[in-house]
């Protein structure tokens, strides 16, 4: 199985190198008819993340996500499966579940309005006094479902009708952390950040280590800058990972390990944090020890929820005298995204003023301009140009 491990990205051979390529002009970042596009053409198109499988763990569990003007229903059935279902009562479009997760304890989902009641896989079950004929009948009114796909305990879903399968567009991520055993790991903190910037912005600034020495001092500390290196890219999977110099170090306020390695994680890994972006909407980063990754969701051109996860063993997260390195973690992280958020939220406002054009990119933001030309092409927009 292809791990990619051994993969390392040259420019000029895996990635053209190109002198005086710019920035996506400012409209991108801003313009609404933009920001639809990207709803319709890569949100509602490609696989994207929606939660984690162990916060829906028991029958009746779910969570709901917001996709651009969608509402999904994540739900657990009787049969173990998970579904996706569209949060939208088939009799006069009632939004079903308004929470943002709970359990159906009655093992069913009623729309609040006239009672219609849907089992977990969406079926409709009974609409009072409705009366079955030609016309209507409770087989055609089940709720539309969404596909679903479940990797490393990360829950998937596609809202196309008949997406690219999930190993294709992922290709570059099957096997790939597989030391991690990250189905294993578990939730040991949630933070959600409400950010006034473009989702593409929180992209760009995790690609790209152009900006660390200036503002994240600590992190610079801990994994040189001149360390960061692409070592795969395929599909909607972009990623590289950084030398952590202390040894048996990771990314924590005092550099040191917060946890012993995660399960089978050995060698080289033990030394390097990776950084994967998964177009277009999770970025994942397993440390040795830990693994932190973000769930973003637009919520328009300029706004978005940024939702940070910390993943431990769970022997980890049981043992109390482990707690203050699990803190560590979280707080060297809950630093440093702020410090990103802040240029971003910046970098937002910036790109609105009519003086900016469009800017060049340095040769440390190759990957930035890949990206931007991989936009273009979902959105079937032409380039620019340089
Ligand atoms: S709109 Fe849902 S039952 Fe009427
Ligand atoms: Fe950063």
């Amino acid at each position: 199985m292809e791990t990619g491990k051994k993969k390392f990205l040259k420019r000029g051979v895996d990635y053209p190198i190109v002198d005086g390529a710019r920035t996506l002009p400012g409209k991108y970042y801003h313009s609404e008819e933009i920001y639809a596009e990207e709803i319709e053409k890569i949100f509602n198109k490609f696989w994207i993340y929606a939660c984690r499988a162990e916060e829906i763990p028991n029958v009746g569990d779910y969570k709901t996500i917001q996709v651009g003007d969608e509402s999904l229903i994540i739900v657990r059935d009787k049969s173990n499966q998970i579904n996706v279902l569209f949060n939208v009562c088939s009799h006069r479009g009632t939004q079903l579940c308004a929470e943002e997760k709970g359990n159906f304890n009655t093992k069913a989902i009623q729309c609040p309005y006239h009672a219609w009641t849907y089992d977990l896989s969406g079926k409709l079950l009974a609409a009072p006094q409705m009366q079955e004929s030609e016309k209507f009948s409770k087989v055609n009114c089940s709720l539309p479902k969404a596909h679903v796909h479940e990797w490393e305990g990360f829950i998937f879903v596609s809202l196309a009708e008949n997406p690219e399968p999930f190993e294709v567009q992922m290709e570059a991520l099957i096997g790939k952390f597989a030391d991690w055993k990250m189905a294993d790991l578990r939730i040991a903190h949630h933070i959600r950040y409400e950010l006034n910037c473009n989702w593409k912005l929180i992209l760009q600034n995790y690609q790209e280590c152009y900006h660390c020495l200036g503002v994240h001092p600590l992190l610079s500390e801990l994994t040189p800058v001149q360390s960061a290196q692409h070592d795969f890219s395929k599909g909607a999977v972009l990623g590289g990972f950084m030398d952590i110099t202390k040894e048996r170090g990771s990314m924590t306020m005092d550099g040191e390990a917060a946890a012993p390695p995660v399960c089978d994680v050995s060698g080289d890994d033990l030394q390097r944090v990776y950084y994967y972006s998964i177009y277009p909407n999770l970025l994942l980063t397993p440390h040795p020890d830990f693994v932190m990754f973000h769930h973003i969701t637009p919520l328009g051109p300029e706004k978005i929820t940024n939702d940070c996860y910390w993943l431990f063993h769970p022997d980890v997260i049981k043992d109390k005298s482990a707690q203050v390195g699990v803190k560590s973690a979280i707080d060297f992280w809950d630093l440093t995204n702020k410090q990103d958020w802040q240029v971003c939220e910046q970098m937002q406002v910036g790109t609105k003023s009519k003086r900016f054009t469009r800017g060049y990119y340095s040769g440390r933001e190759e990957i930035l301009h890949i990206l931007d030309q991989e936009l273009l092409k979902a959105l079937g927009h032409e380039d620019p140009g340089s």
